[in-house]
């Protein structure tokens, strides 16, 4: 199969966690026979340094060219103070979401059983996790009417949904919830917000036509407790832009680390695979970042292009290596290998067949596995 690929490295850890994805794209294509063409392009700060804009033209263009986008990540620390800039890193982001139409941002959140005691929460309480947010990504207070006023004493940012921006992600994850365990929890703020109540009027509606799909709505600040209280009673979480971007932000805690997750923006012209995690400056350059919520990413993005067993084969290596203990820092502070070395790993294991006896030992030295 010959497919396109842009690949948009962006900041900090951006570059290096992309580079061990690549490395696993390139060994899912010797081992299946596939042809990825890779369009790199720039955006974020790395762009606003090369061109002066965070989102080049020639970016949009690549994007919309392919079949889909690997995304790293995006922001830099000299921006982060100075609430006054113009041009931010971000505004990239944000741009090419709206250029590309990626209106549903799904962010699975599953634990990996040999790394239960990394997190932070009771076992009792995270067992059996296995949740998927769907966050509107296009529209809501991120891109609704914004400015200063009063001589730039007061600022306002509008939340503005329509109803066909709700129904089309709605759709999506109720059809979701209905081949998962029938279960969608609409998170919203109807006791206050007039948004809100548009969301919860349309989806009880749609609510009649998936009768397989029992839908509970929950108040954002209760669900936010929820989610670290007892999140193995959520199935598929659907909510507006703002309350996903921070709900999904905590559901990543679950897990032990935001190195693990994984997302994807679906919409009108391409898709995005990127992890969930930002741009991590205090780690940029010293090769500790977790490269595996990027090639998770892929695996989303192999999956989205119909390559299911490339996918699976890419998710299995990723479980592989949790559980042979071949992590980066963020998962095991004493004994840990480097961002490429696992990228290297994962790749080594997609492209061969290694047997259950495989030994792991030497590669803290420095080598890999003879095969
Ligand atoms: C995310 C990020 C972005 C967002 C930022 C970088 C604009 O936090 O993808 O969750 O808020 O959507
Ligand atoms: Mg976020």
């Amino acid at each position: 199969m010959k497919k396109r690929i842009a690949v948009v490295p962006g900041d900090g850890i951006g570059p290096e966690v992309i580079k061990q994805a690549v490395k696993v794209l390139e060994a899912v294509s010797n081992r299946y026979n596939h042809e990825f063409t890779l369009d790199y392009a720039l955006m974020g700060a790395i762009a606003i340094d090369e061109t002066g804009e965070p989102l080049p033209k020639e970016t949009v263009d690549i994007c919309m060219m392919s079949d889909a986008v690997l995304f790293g990540a995006i922001g830099h620390p000299k921006y982060d103070n100075n609430p006054r800039a113009q041009v931010r890193p971000e505004q990239g982001l944000l741009r090419l979401r709206k250029a590309l139409g990626l209106y549903a941002n799904i962010r699975p959140v599953r634990l990996f059983d040999s790394l239960i005691d990394r997190s932070p929460l009771k076992q009792e309480r995270i067992y059996g996790t296995n949740l998927v947010v769907f966050r509107e990504l296009t529209s809501g207070i991120y891109f609704g009417e914004k400015g200063r006023i009063e001589g730039g004493n007061a600022a306002f940012d509008t939340c503005y949904y329509n109803v066909e921006e709700i129904i089309r992600i709605a759709k999506m994850a109720f059809e979701a919830a209905s081949r998962r365990r029938g279960l969608l929890s609409l998170v919203d703020k109807a006791n206050v917000l007039e948004s809100s109540r548009l969301w919860r009027e349309v989806v009880q509606k749609m609510a009649l036509e998936y009768p397989d799909v029992l839908v509970d709505y929950l108040f954002v600040d209760n669900a936010a407790m929820q989610v670290v209280q007892q999140p193995s009673r959520f199935d598929v979480i659907l909510t507006e832009n703002m309350f996903g971007d921070i709900i999904s932000d905590e559901t990543s805690v679950i897990t032990g680390s935001i190195g693990l997750l994984p997302s994807a923006s679906l919409g009108l012209s391409s898709s995005l695979f990127e992890p969930i995690h930002g741009s991590y400056p205090e780690a940029t350059g010293k090769d500790i970042a977790n490269p595996l919520a990027t090639i998770l990413s892929l695996a989303m993005l192999l999956e989205h292009l119909e390559l299911v067993d490339e996918a699976r084969r890419v998710e299995a290596a990723v479980e592989l290596v949790i559980d042979k203990g071949l992590v980066t820092p963020d998962l095991n502070k004493e004994h840990f290998i480097s961002c490429s070395k696992v990228g290297d790993v994962v790749a080594m294991m997609v492209e061969s067949d290694l047997d259950e006896d495989t030994s792991f030992d030497n590669i803290f030295e420095g080598n890999l596995p003879l095969i």
